[in-house]
């Protein structure tokens, strides 16, 4: 097989006006045994189906569908790949043409970062200089899962990769296609999450083809069915002074960190909702996770007579000849689905990582049945709640209405 892209060397190459050619299809990895489409009923390995522009290539193991994708990004080509949070959408990490693809392909603003992705810490010593016990303790305790740790960058990476900051992000996933995929290619991959700039990070597959199938600009996505967390990682960053800063919230807490130091803090920005903080995680300052819709994001307490609020809210807007999504934290009744051309319970609110895994599928939802007005319940500002309150808050433009 070759995988070359010629048509693909240069950063934002669209190859529909660079060679006048229709782009090649962009390849759908799938393992054989979990592969949701047609092709399964054939009990086939190795099978092709095309369509849409789309090849699927259906392949009996786990380590035939990493031999293929590694093969493209060893090319300098991008492929996506599922995490435990969210889709990725990988290149080589120490490859300055390959990180300025990722850019060029998401639309990705020069001065947001990438987080470099390892399967071992022979891999991490390539990117940083591993020179902090507190670092070591935080890899020894959360790796591989869902942290990435910022560390004093090595001189020769490409400066697009860590946008000319002193520290580059580093992480081990623990998704075994994502550690499967590191190790046949041998080296990071860079992987920002697998959607165009602005639109929710990818939660599946299919979310990844959505925001890249038609424009050619990756080579193709590993499918590994939806992700177990669902939002991203949590970025920490360790201080020369032994200090840990939140710089994104995620699944692993502040108060998991607080085990390993007495010292962590939150980013200010991530306590103020005011445009004019200047995160240290620039990807933090983008209103991203949005779906096109305004959205309203609203709290009460009393939760009944904020069900009640919001389908009065919907039934307003419809009055005015809006499209509306209701985003309940519950599937009860109690609020009237019939109010909204959109209803999506995200789930029930005594259970964040429910929320968490089908909070972006929601709001892409929203955009598929061109939603121009999205209504979401926000959970409580406690512990279990912070990472999803962040990205809710992202998605609703840093407002929250509180009811009395
Ligand atoms: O869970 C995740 O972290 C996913 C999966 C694919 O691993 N990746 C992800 O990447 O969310 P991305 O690019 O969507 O978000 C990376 C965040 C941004 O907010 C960026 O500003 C911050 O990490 N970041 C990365 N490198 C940084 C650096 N050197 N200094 C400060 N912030 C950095
Ligand atoms: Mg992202």
């Amino acid at each position: 097989m070759d995988a070359r892209r010629d048509d693909a060397t240069m950063a934002g190459d669209d190859h529909r006006t660079v060679t006048g050619q229709s782009p090649h299809p962009t390849i759908l990895w799938s393992l054989a045994s979990d592969a949701r489409s047609d092709a399964r009923n054939h009990g086939a390995a190795d099978a092709v189906v095309s369509r849409n522009g789309i090849e699927q290539r259906l392949l009996p193991t786990l380590s035939a569908v990493t031999r293929e994708a590694a093969e493209y990004l060893l090319q300098g080509n991008l492929v996506a790949f599922p995490t435990e949070t969210v889709y990725g959408l990988g290149g080589l990490a120490q490859d300055d043409a390959a990180v300025r693809r990722i850019f060029a392909a998401k639309g990705r603003p020069a001065d947001n970062p990438l987080i470099a992705h390892v399967s071992s810490l022979e891999q991490v010593e390539r990117l940083c200089v591993m020179t902090s016990p507190l670092a070591q303790r935080l890899m020894e305790a959360f790796w591989p899962g869902p942290l990435s740790i910022l560390l004093p960058a090595r001189a020769h990476l490409p400066a697009a990769l860590t946008a000319g900051l002193p520290m580059v992000a580093v992480r081990m996933p623990r998704h075994p296609l994502a550690l499967a995929l590191i190790e046949a290619v041998g080296q990071p991959l860079a992987a920002p999450s697998a959607n165009v700039s602005g639109r929710p990070s990818p939660t599946t597959a299919e979310h990844v083809l959505e925001d890249f199938a038609s424009s050619g600009a990756i080579a193709g996505v590993i499918d590994g069915g939806p992700c177990e967390v669902g939002i991203e990682s949590t970025v920490v960053a360790v201080e020369t002074d032994g200090r840990l800063v939140i710089l994104r919230p995620g699944h692993i807490t502040r108060e998991d960190l607080a085990a390993f130091c007495d010292d962590v803090l939150l980013d200010p920005h991530l306590l103020s909702v005011s445009e004019h903080e200047q995160p240290r995680a620039p990807g933090q300052k983008y209103r991203h996770y949005a779906p096109r819709g305004d959205v309203s994001l609203i709290e009460c307490s009393d939760r009944d007579r904020l069900h009640a609020f919001m389908a009065e809210q919907a039934l307003r807007a419809r009055q005015t000849g809006e499209r509306v999504a209701l985003l309940p934290l519950t599937p009860a009744p109690s609020l009237d689905a019939a109010s909204a051309d959109l209803w999506y319970p995200l789930g029930s609110w005594q259970q964040p990582d429910e929320i968490a895994r089908h909070l972006y599928a929601a709001l892409r939802a929203c955009d598929e049945q061109d939603c121009t007005r999205v209504i979401m319940e926000c959970p409580p500002d406690t512990k279990p709640y912070r990472a999803l309150r962040n990205r809710m808050l992202k998605a609703a433009n840093s407002s929250v209405r509180t009811l009395p």
